[in-house]
């Protein structure tokens, strides 16, 4: 169980105030830790890395850390796996361009429709190379009453992959619906699909930005090739990190592996925790269908899910997402948001359409936010939707 009072102390934003962040999946608040080391490092050990003398020392040490720390999070197999840079949008450009020199002419790549970050480099890379570029779309199964429960499907992928196949991208978990895609399974199922048909080389990048801050990353497990993920969206600093696989694995040692098993702990409360603020929210919204409230993703809490929450609110008595979003500004102490969160396509993508712009009215929680936090949401929902 999540020692919520615990956590909460962690974030001075948090800690004495009673404002609700639900705008998590935008960026997340900053631990009282983080900013501390940080500081810390810039006031006392802030030198040229690399030197013999004691303080540049202990300064590169620190910066070692760091990508230590990013190489525990990814579970990657070497700090060399590792690359840091502002944020997961450039990283996955700065990866398009570093992949160009192994392209060949008639490669394809397959993306979907989730955040711009690892769809438009290879979009861009595809442009310039005048190659392929492939949508695994998200949908809904044909027996659900909500045109918006939108999720991706594995058999819709495997049509898509050819001898040609370069690059697969996609998401761990979505920035707009919530739900987890399974990866190890999309992995394990590209690649036998890519031995059948002798596919020359494909490889996956993940987009693990909206599903870092609910679940373990575990690269070498998933047998992913590239990842990536924003610290500022996991309550550290504006950064991002890129993993890319080495072909030289190395083990892990016995110290990593009790690391590793806190970590398990650690997701495995958040992840129970959060199913605590996924259920009321879903439970309350699902109730409103009558009154034309749509689930933009997965209706049902469950593991597979995390706590962002899209939705419309269509039909005879429609109110746009911008207007939902003004009510509880409005109210003040609280910030969710609407938009299309750079999902454009996977927005565009819907059946009946939305208007891309106004898109969906999201609510994205992490572990630090309350049941009573979203009983207060419902409640300002209940006045909206009166
Ligand atoms: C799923 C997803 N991928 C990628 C990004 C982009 O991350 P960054 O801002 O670090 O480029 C975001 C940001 O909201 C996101 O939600």
């Amino acid at each position: 169980m999540l020692d919520l009072t615990a956590v909460r102390s962690n974030f001075p934003a948090i800690a004495d105030s009673d404002y609700i962040y639900g705008d998590n999946a935008g960026g997340s608040q900053c631990l009282q830790s983080v900013v501390s080391r940080i500081s810390d490092y810039l006031l006392h050990t802030n030198v040229q890395l690399g030197a013999d003398y004691s303080v540049s020392v202990t300064s590169t040490t620190r910066v070692a850390q760091g990508a230590e720390a990013a190489r525990e999070l990814f579970n990657a197999a070497s700090v060399d796996e590792v690359a840091y840079g502002h944020s997961s949008t450039m990283l996955v450009e700065n990866l398009a361009r570093a992949l160009e020199f192994d392209i060949q002419p008639g490669d394809e790549f397959i993306v979907t429709g989730e955040h711009e970050a690892n769809g438009g480099p290879w979009k861009k890379l595809a442009a310039r190379k005048g190659l392929t570029i492939k949508y695994w779309h998200a949908r809904a199964s044909p027996d659900s009453e909500n045109p918006y429960a939108v999720a991706l499907h594995i058999s819709d992928l495997l049509p898509l992959i050819t001898p040609n196949t370069r690059i697969v991208a996609f998401t761990a978990c979505s920035n707009i619906l919530g739900s987890i895609v399974p990866v190890k399974e999309v992995v394990a199922a590209i690649r036998a699909k890519a031995k059948e048909i002798s596919a020359r080389k494909i490889e996956t990048c993940v987009d693990c930005v909206a599903y870092a801050p609910h679940r373990r990353i575990d690269v070498q497990d998933w047998d992913v090739d590239y990842c990536v993920f924003s610290l500022y969206k996991v309550y550290g600093p504006h950064n991002s990190v890129l993993y890319a696989r080495s072909a030289s694995l190395q083990s892990l040692g016995s110290i990593a592996h009790h690391f590793l098993k806190k970590l398990d702990e650690a997701f495995k409360s958040i992840a129970e925790h959060e199913q605590s603020l996924v259920k009321p929210l879903l439970t309350y919204l699902k109730s409103k269908y009558p009154r034309g409230v749509r689930i933009v993703g997965q209706e049902d809490a469950d593991l597979s899910r995390v706590p962002t929450i899209s939705f419309v609110v269509v039909g005879e008595q429609a109110i746009a997402s911008k207007d939902v979003v003004k009510f509880f500004d409005q109210k003040g102490n609280i910030g969710i948001r609407y938009g299309h969160f750079y999902a454009f396509t996977l927005i565009d993508h819907l059946q009946p359409k939305l208007d891309v712009d106004d898109a969906v009215v999201r609510i994205s929680l992490v572990h630090y936010n309350t049941v009573k936090e979203v009983e207060t949401i419902i409640a300002i929902l209940e006045e909206v939707l009166a």
